[in-house]
């Protein structure tokens, strides 16, 4: 029986469990003050990014120095490293704003995370081959087709089709990769399969959809990504990138009417601890973590890490001896053995009973849990995800003010945003916050739903770099 009452359940609890609940909820709520003030640290900090790499946001160049028409057109593959999967994608522009794909996801094993460098290139390598032998059924192809590679993690751009991994991010840890451009090891792994394929652009999620979203809508501002990791790319002025002035083709540098996309990998924001409310929690997880002290941000509100978080809220409960009492918690003692579909699954969990929680947590960390331990697990997952929706407005308030946006659309992407319960409305209603909008009626920065960026963006980024319009820095 569905519980029509489900949203204002209060959870009873006993007198210690309470103090540290409340606790737990106090550090776990963010003010709108504190968002204001985070939302002005991370202006500045990305103003420093693009003055001189001080910052802790990285502020990365793409090259991608045109605005998309929706002219653009041709076939073109794309190769999509992210952070769950790997996808490979053909797309067809046809111009006139639209597209046709089709693609395959290969669902990347827990190995590759922490595999070796070869057999991470052999991993993609094979998928492309196997991709292309079904989509084109005969090995010989005519044409050499352009590939446009979304690599979703920071890489120093020098040109368009370079990528220099500055570090794993989301959980990567395979040595031998940082600090190497990963185009010619992506293009070795497709020559050793002799494809005739081209990798002519690499671009991160973030600039694909951007680019993906402004193809078929001209409103669009920023491109983010609320998935297992976090991030968001825009357009800057060439001119104002204080860091490259130097490197900068003379007709940029003096037009200030140039765009360039930036990967502002701001999923760093904070790496120094100055600012950001990091709980007991937040401090663990990023010690047990394969890059402690980076991606603190990220770490406090991407999907990688939400059900983690909850993990930990948990054991540590338990040590303090107020739940699972008497229960066996080893399972439950395995970091990562809650991913972020368990507060998602629990928050949105409105039977009287709460039985999906409970079966949840029978199945996968063998608890058997009491109806007070259950609504104190959906309470709980509801601070994790409110924080996370929240903290993310910041950074999308941030860009925001940085390029004077009073109206459009933020395109947003990732298993978060169209999948955790709430999430768009909680980091909408943050936005208006921290913006101070009248939010009875539309909001004039609206967070939308984008096109496939690492796809789709990534062809219109080749077929960019192949037009020659970027023939300058190729
Ligand atoms: C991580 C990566 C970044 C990517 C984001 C979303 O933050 O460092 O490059 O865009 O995850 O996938």
């Amino acid at each position: 029986v569905r519980c029509r009452t489900a949203s204002v359940k209060r959870v009873c609890l006993s007198a210690k469990l309470q103090k540290a609940y409340d606790k737990i909820r106090d550090e776990f709520t963010i003010s709108t003050e504190k968002l204001k003030d985070l939302t002005d640290r991370f202006e500045f900090e990305m103003e420093k990014g693009l003055l001189m790499n001080r910052g802790t946001i990285p502020m990365i160049p793409t090259w991608v120095t045109d605005y998309v028409t929706g002219d653009e057109k041709g076939d073109f593959l794309a190769i999509d490293l992210g952070g769950t999967n790997l996808r490979v994608v053909s797309v067809h522009l046809k111009g006139s704003s639209d597209f046709d794909f089709e693609h395959v996801k290969y669902v990347l094993p827990d190995s590759v995370r922490k595999c070796s460098c070869e057999e991470l290139w052999d991993f993609i390598g094979d998928s492309l081959a196997e991709f292309m032998q079904n989509r084109y059924k005969v090995t010989v192809v005519q044409k050499i087709i352009p590939l446009g590679f979304t690599f979703s993690f920071p890489a120093t751009q020098g040109r368009v089709n370079e990528g220099v991994l500055q570090r794993w991010t989301k959980g990567f840890d395979i040595a031998g990769v940082e600090g190497h451009d990963v185009v010619p090891l992506l293009q070795n792994a497709i020559d050793k399969r002799a494809l005739p394929v081209k990798v002519t652009a690499l671009i991160n999620d973030t600039t694909g959809t951007l680019v993906a979203s402004l193809y078929s809508d001209l409103e669009t501002k920023m491109g983010l990504i609320f998935g297992t990791g976090v991030n968001g790319a825009y357009y800057e002025k060439a001119s104002s990138i204080q860091k490259l002035l130097g490197s900068l083709p003379k007709e940029i540098a003096r037009d200030g009417s140039i765009p360039m996309a930036i990967n502002t990998e701001y999923g760093a924001f904070d790496n120094d601890h100055t600012c950001l409310p990091r709980t007991k929690y937040d401090i663990q997880l990023d010690e047990e973590s394969p890059r402690p002290n980076q991606q603190s941000y990220e770490k406090m509100v991407a999907g990688y890490y939400m059900g983690e978080v909850l993990r930990l809220i948990l054991l540590d409960l338990h040590q303090q001896g107020l739940i699972f009492r008497g229960q066996d918690v080893s399972k439950l003692s395995s970091p990562f053995i809650m991913d972020t579909s368990y507060p998602a699954r629990a928050e949105e969990d409105d039977f009287c009973d709460l039985c999906q929680i409970y079966n949840m947590m029978k199945n996968t960390v063998g608890i058997q849990t009491t109806l007070v331990e259950r609504e104190l697990i959906q309470e709980l997952s509801r601070l994790i995800g409110r924080r996370a929706a929240r903290l993310s407005a910041c950074a999308i308030a941030a860009i925001c003010k940085r390029i004077n946006c009073t109206t459009g659309h933020c395109a947003c992407d990732g298993s978060v945003f169209h999948k955790y319960p709430f999430f768009k409305e909680r980091a909408q209603e943050a936005l208006d916050e921290i913006l101070s909008w009248n939010t009875s009626r539309l909001p004039p920065i609206e967070l939308v739903a984008a096109e496939d960026g690492s796809g789709v963006g990534a062809a219109i980024v080749a077929c960019l770099a192949q037009n020659k319009k970027l023939k300058k820095h190729l």
